[in-house]
């Protein structure tokens, strides 16, 4: 199945195998939309990319306790909440992620044509 949906999210099927093995930082192309793919000790996280201080490509970052550094002026984002560091005022998106009959679906919120149309 390449999508399903619930009330709220449109779930697509991730396009890529994801290696639980090893950690890393990479883009992951999903519905239109280049996202953030982590993972980081156990924990696998989708995150947007684009980098809310001065919109770097947070698929360029890396992680460091738990938290994803910007590449450009070194924000630091929890990978689990999207929160930034207390001082930075700013946070990413997470997106939802999960597994069914071996396959992992990335939740996308429905838009709002979706809704009335679809
Ligand atoms: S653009 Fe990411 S910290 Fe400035």
């Amino acid at each position: 199945m390449e999508e399903f949906e619930d009330d709220e999210l449109v779930w697509h099927k991730v396009p890529v195998k994801i290696d639980e093995s090893r950690n890393y930082v990479k883009a992951l192309h999903v519905a239109g939309k280049k996202l953030c793919l982590i993972r980081e000790n156990n924990v696998l996280s989708v995150t947007s990319s684009r980098c809310p201080h001065a919109g770097a490509d947070l698929t360029h970052g890396w992680c460091e306790d738990g938290k994803l550094i910007c590449p450009f002026h070194r924000h630091r984002f929890n990978i689990e909440t999207g929160q930034g560091d207390e001082k930075q005022h700013n946070y990413i998106r997470i997106y939802p992620l999960k597994k069914e009959d071996n396959e992992f679906y990335v939740g996308i919120k429905k838009s709002l044509w979706n809704k009335i149309f679809g």
